[in-house]
Parts: C-alpha cells; sequence; structure tokens
C-alpha cells in the first residue's frame, strides 16, 4: 500500500529580490490514509510553504510528491485545479468566507467549480446541507457570516471543504483567531472528521491545539527536526510531547 502523500527530498527556494531563501530544504515524509497530523514549528521555519506544496497550490523547486501515488509535477494546471477542487480541503485562519451569501452558499461553492459529475441544483444542497450537519451547524444554514461567532464561522468553512468529499483536509492555523475553548470545539470537529477516515494535516504553533493529533511534524528552518507518533494516544493528553512517554517508551525498549 502506498501512503497518500510522499514527500522525497522536497526543497522549495524562493527568491526574495535576487536573494535566495531556503524554505524547505530536502524534506522526506510519509503520510498514511486516516493519519491526524500536527505541523509544527516556529515563525518562518517552513509550514506554510510545505501546505502550498502538499495542497499543490505551489510546486517544489526540487525532490518529488506523489499524492496518491500520482507525482503531482506530471500534472498540468487544470490537472492541479481538479485536485485541489474534489480531493483536498482546505481551511484557513481567517475563514475565507463570502460574507454576502448564506452559510450553506458558501459549503455549495466547491461544487460549483467541478469540472466533471456537474450536479442538480437540488442534489448541491443536499450535499452542502450534508456538510453542515457534519460540524453541527444545521440549525444555522440560512445565516451569514457576520451573524455568526467565529468558531461558527470556522465550522462553515469547515463544511465547505468537506462538501466534495475529500480524502485529505489541509489546515493551517484553523484555530488561530479563536479562544481557547473554541479552538477545542474546532479540534473537536476535526478529530471527529478523523474517526470518520479523513486524512489531516494541521498547522500549528500551539502545543495545547497539536496534542488533538496523533502525529507531530516539527520544522525548523526548512528541515524536518522531529517526528513523533503518539502512542497509548487519548484525546486531551499531551501524549507525544510528555516525558512519562518518553520514558515509557525507554522502558518498553530496555
Ligand atoms: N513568496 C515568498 N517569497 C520569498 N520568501 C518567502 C515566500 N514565502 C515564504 N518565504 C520565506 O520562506 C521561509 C518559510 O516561510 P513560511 O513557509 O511562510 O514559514 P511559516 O509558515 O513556518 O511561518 C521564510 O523565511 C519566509 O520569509
Ligand atoms: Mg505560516
Amino acid at each position: 500500500m502506498s501512503a497518500l502523500i510522499q514527500l522525497a527530498g522536497v526543497s522549495k527556494v524562493y527568491d526574495s529580490g535576487g536573494l535566495a531563501v531556503q524554505a524547505l530544504d530536502e524534506v522526506s515524509l510519509h503520510i498514511e490514509a486516516g493519519e491526524f497530523v500536527a505541523l509544527m514549528g516556529a515563525s518562518g521555519s517552513g509550514k506554510s510553504t510545505l501546505m502550498n506544496i502538499l495542497g499543490c497550490l505551489d510546486r517544489p523547486t526540487d525532490g518529488r510528491y506523489l499524492l496518491q501515488g500520482v507525482d503531482v509535477s506530471d500534472l498540468d494546471t487544470e490537472e492541479l485545479a481538479d485536485i485541489r477542487n474534489e480531493q483536498i480541503g482546505f481551511v484557513f485562519q481567517n475563514f475565507h468566507l463570502f460574507s454576502r451569501t448564506s452559510a450553506l452558499e458558501n459549503i455549495e461553492l466547491p461544487l460549483l467549480y467541478r469540472h466533471q459529475r456537474r450536479l442538480s441544483a437540488r442534489k448541491q444542497r443536499k450535499m452542502a446541507q450534508e456538510a453542515l450537519e457534519m460540524v453541527g451547524l444545521t440549525d444555522r444554514a440560512d445565516h451569514h457570516p457576520n451573524q455568526l461567532s467565529g468558531g461558527q464561522q470556522q465550522r462553515v468553512a469547515i463544511a465547505r471543504a468537506l462538501v466534495n468529499g475529500p480524502e485529505l483536509v489541509l489546515a493551517d492555523e484553523p484555530t488561530g483567531n479563536l479562544d481557547t475553548r473554541t479552538s477545542e470545539e474546532i479540534m473537536a470537529v476535526l478529530q471527529s472528521l478523523n474517526r470518520r477516515g479523513i486524512t489531516i494535516v494541521l498547522v500549528t504553533h500551539e502545543a495545547d491545539v497539536a496534542r488533538h493529533a496523533r502525529r507531530a511534524v516539527t520544522l525548523r528552518d526548512g528541515r524536518v527536526t522531529s517526528d513523533e507518533l503518539a502512542f497509548g494516544f487519548a484525546p486531551g493528553q499531551p501524549a507525544w510531547q510528555s516525558t512519562a512517554t518518553m520514558k515509557l517508551g525507554a522502558e518498553v525498549a530496555r
């Protein structure tokens, strides 16, 4: 079985006014279908650059990226757009909702961009309603974003990310603009999606947020400096970062 995501020696060099900035430096990473990965690291460590590559929004300068076994560098612009729309759901820190349309209409948008398998208006409405149900917000279908709290807006954005039934959800600091309690709620929503089998890669610089994931990958200066799996994972338990877990690991190894 091949991994959902396979990065091999992926580098990204930006040209910043004649100056070369190495944002990613030979990153190799495998992520299996069904994983929940927190991508961590200080500001400037390359997290967003990596997410852009994973989301087929940008290409590596060097190295290979296989998504579901397909080398995305072989795909043309339109094929990449289809992958972004139908196989990947994006969630952002600032929600990125259209303010003049209802929650339900925001969620329907990715369905309108489909090139293949166009759907009837009725089917679209039904799929948007189902996505809204997955994030527990059915009673707010007709509300506009400014009539919703930050946490509710992020739920709508997550529903929009889900509506095409993606295998992979990429979330770049989805709780960055939310208070602690609301962040916990959003992480619970992401966990419930992961339990349904959706692969999640989440960028955060907060350990409190990352502990909801099952695996934490840390970047520093564009390189992976640690990659830890939470064994004995339980919600609310910072398993991968606790010294108790590390000690336990050492004892098992002995
Ligand atoms: N479009 C760009 N042009 C030039 N440099 C960039 C660009 N995007 C990011 N960088 C640089 O690449 C490095 C990694 O940035 P980024 O991936 O945004 O880090 P993070 O998301 O971890 O804060 C930083 O040094 C940043 O300044
Ligand atoms: Mg960033």
